[in-house]
């Protein structure tokens, strides 16, 4: 009897502490619409990935100049099959934060919806999505320092011999008509290339995981703000994407989506052609290196308040961007896994409806 009242008390005291554990561990949501310091959007990727093993993977793939390690999130459906994949990196402009807000906000959304979504089901089984919610790690942490360095747009590596400033641009040190248009070689300026084409960690990181596997890759998007604006490439005023013309198509389609959402007016078309000018961007080496669908998004605003988009602002950018994103993305995935034209194709039941069989069934 006596160890039967023992196990009872055994049975009872398991039961309350699992329920007190359980009360202490309910996490607070994390909120998707503040600005997060590096520490805690690490934290949120790790957790992420352990609470969704399922269908995440936290995979490290580079250092920055000052060896932090450079994470993503791999977020697929694993099938055994060889799959396609799609790119976005956020935050390689350090002062730009809605664009890490906005990865981790779509990297949030898609895990909301692939369950209820049949469509998003389908394209995390045929494609993996390769998420970098923060690629300058060193600058986005010096752009949380103080006031003065909030504005900070470039990685924090040394200066060359003979020049006296720190870092360099990320988005003009790519392999890209490197050091040719719309950058600097003073070190000193916010548009500087660096002291060779892929001289820095972050670039060579993406590269290098991007370049080994260019083949899978179908589309390469580049999160930045601010001007509203979809960027394709080239950069480079001399020289045309060879599928322009359905860049541009794709491109318009996703800003009608964006409009959609909040009324908000995004500009497509070539950094020159609606921005400046430009060299040495990773969108340009993407479509480079032949992945067939590249784009800068250039979230809100248009210049009100640039750089330091208020919190209030974060979602309902976020949501019209991920309207946009999505947009392309299912595009994307539709023309290589349906021919891109299973949405146009009839049902049988369609067909009988049209041809009036509805009334005989
Ligand atoms: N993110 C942009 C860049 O990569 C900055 C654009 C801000 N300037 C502007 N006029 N909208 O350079
Ligand atoms: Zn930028």
């Amino acid at each position: 009897m006596a160890a039967i009242r023992l196990c009872d008390v055994q049975v009872v005291l398991v039961v309350l502490l699992s329920l007190a554990e359980a009360m202490i561990l309910e996490k607070p949501q994390y909120n998707y619409y503040k600005y997060h310091p590096m520490s805690e959007i690490s934290e949120w990727m790790e957790q992420l990935a352990k609470d969704n093993a399922d269908i995440v993977t936290l995979m490290e793939y580079g250092k920055t100049y000052e060896l932090r390690t450079i994470s993503m999130l791999k977020i697929g459906v694993e099938t055994g099959k060889k799959k396609k994949a799609i790119w976005m990196d956020c935050g390689i402009h350090a002062r730009e934060w809605i664009a890490p807000a906005f990865c981790q906000y779509f990297v949030n959304q898609i895990l909301q919806t692939y369950n209820t979504d049949p469509k998003m089901g389908e394209m995390l089984r045929n494609l993996d999505f390769y998420v970098t919610p923060v690629l300058n790690m060193d600058g986005y942490i010096y752009s949380w320092e103080n006031n003065s360095t909030r504005l900070w747009r470039k990685n924090r590596s040394p200066a060359p011999a003979g020049c006296n400033c720190t870092g360099t641009d990320l988005n003009r040190n790519f392999n890209a008509n490197w050091g040719t248009i719309g950058v600097s070689s003073d070190c000193c300026t916010e548009i500087f290339g660096g002291r060779a084409r892929e001289s820095e960690l972050e670039t060579h990181a993406v590269t290098y995981f991007v370049g080994s596997r260019k083949e899978d890759f179908l589309c390469f998007l580049t999160i930045h703000s601010y001007g509203q604006l979809l960027l394709l490439p080239y950069g480079h005023p001399n020289f045309t994407a060879p599928n322009y013309k359905e860049l541009m198509e794709v491109g318009v389609a996703a800003a009608n989506a964006i409009f959609k959402v909040h009324g908000k007016i995004y500009q497509v078309g070539t950094s020159p052609d609606i921005l400046y000018a430009n060299s040495g961007s990773s969108r340009d080496w993407a479509r480079l290196q032949g992945i067939p669908f590249s784009y800068t998004f250039e979230l809100r605003d248009e210049g009100e308040h640039g750089f330091e988009l208020p919190e209030d602002q974060i979602q309902p950018t976020c949501e019209e961007a991920y309207s946009g994103a999505l947009h392309i993305i299912t595009y994307v995935h539709n023309k290589v896994f349906n021919g891109g034209v299973a949405s146009t194709i009839p049902t049988l039941w369609t067909v009988l409806v049209l041809a009036g069989f509805t009334s005989i069934m």
